[in-house]
């Protein structure tokens, strides 16, 4: 049984606790917020979990385990870095700070106590991403060529981060995890349109090794919802639709041939494929419910971790040379990763 406190009852902290509740393996003792209104909301759903609005309380009490937060993303480093300190494993929400350097100093401290540090990257832990990374790694989908994802909406305007900061960490998050590698090299272009030095609208290239190109486009500003990935691949191509409930993935046979022979160079011929398209039966589990059980079983067995710090690191290298790129009007910024901590090896 791993006790939690969680820190941080906003939009998204509920939606752990409620998870870390259910689970038969942990169980949430408390939960801490600055604002008043929050705590009593969590006390009137969870009378038996105890509130407060000084999460050092959760950090000082010697029953909780592992300390969860869900604050805005400022606050990550500070009470991560206080929650290690105290000896508790630590699930911080995503993006695992504000900064590579804070990043790296929690990925260091979390190595150095032996405590379990973890990203909130929650799609990993979809059954559709899950799907997509097995079907890469079957070799069904041929050799990746690229990827390309739109994670849009109107609003929500954040006030303390950029849309890069906001959203993209979803959309790097699960093309290192499905193509299980890292971008050699990040270039982007952004815009604020809408309050002055909060880029709002973006587009990120990231050059993965082997060639393979990636393409992301977030934005706070536009008319419809988005949230879709497409990979093409030399034999197949699919669609991922993360809005559809019933076809998230739709695999398309299709694909192009160069004819090998030909006489001259002008004579060349290309034939394409229209093949049939299948939709994989996905499971409907809650990826919340399997990314807390994840972090229980990190802690109580010891698995491999699917979202450890240095997977949040490599999301945080990206964010922050897109951000340079985006100062040096869109130049293409060779990302230099540091050596993987002891965990990660
Ligand atoms: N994984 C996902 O899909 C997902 C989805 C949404 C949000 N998030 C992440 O969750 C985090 C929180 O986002 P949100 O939308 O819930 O924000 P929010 O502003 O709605 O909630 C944050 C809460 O933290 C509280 N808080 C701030 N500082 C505190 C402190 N020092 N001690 C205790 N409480 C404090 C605030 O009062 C607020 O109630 C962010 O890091 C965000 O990126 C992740």
């Amino acid at each position: 049984m791993v006790n939690v406190g969680v820190v941080g009852c906003g939009y998204w902290g509920p939606n752990l606790i409620r998870n870390f509740s259910n689970l038969k393996s942990s169980r949430v003792v408390s939960c801490a917020d600055v604002k008043e209104d929050r705590l009593s909301h969590m006390k009137q759903l969870y009378p038996t979990i105890r509130a407060t609005n000084d999460f050092r309380e959760i950090l000082k009490d010697p029953e909780i385990d592992a300390v969860i937060i869900a604050t805005p993303v400022a606050q990550h480093y500070p009470v991560a870095k206080e929650a290690l300190e105290a000896g508790k494993h630590v699930f911080v929400e995503k993006p695992l700070a504000q900064s590579v350097e804070e990043g790296k100093a929690l990925v260091e401290l979390a190595a150095r106590l032996g405590r379990t540090l973890m990203v909130g990257h929650t799609f990993v832990f979809t059954a559709a991403v899950n799907k997509i990374k097995d079907l890469i790694w079957s070799g069904e989908l041929g050799e990746i060529h690229y990827v390309a994802s739109s994670r849009v909406n109107l609003g929500i305007f954040q006030e303390d981060i950029n849309v890069v900061w906001d959203l993209a960490p979803h959309d790097i998050s699960i093309m290192n995890y499905v193509l299980n590698s890292r971008p050699v090299s990040v270039s982007a272009v952004g815009q604020s349109y809408i309050r002055p030095g909060i880029e709002d609208v973006a587009f990120l290239t990231l050059k993965y090794p082997q060639a393979a190109l990636a393409n992301i486009h977030v934005s706070w500003l536009n008319p419809n919802k988005i949230r879709s990935t497409t990979v093409v691949g030399s034999k197949k191509m699919l669609v991922y639709d993360d809005i559809s409930s019933l076809e998230k993935i739709r695999i398309y046979d299709k694909g192009v041939t160069m004819t090998p022979h030909y006489d001259t160079f002008g004579e060349f011929h290309l034939s394409y494929r229209y093949g049939d398209i299948m939709i994989p039966r996905l499971d409907d589990a809650e990826p919340l419910k399997t990314e807390c059980q994840h972090f229980v079983d990190v802690i109580e067995k010891g698995v491999p971790s699917r979202s450890d710090g240095d997977h949040g690191l490599d999301v945080l290298l990206a964010l922050e040379t897109a951000g340079r790129s985006m100062r040096e009007r869109g130049a293409e910024i060779a990302i230099e990763y540091p050596p993987r901590t002891e965990s990660a090896k």
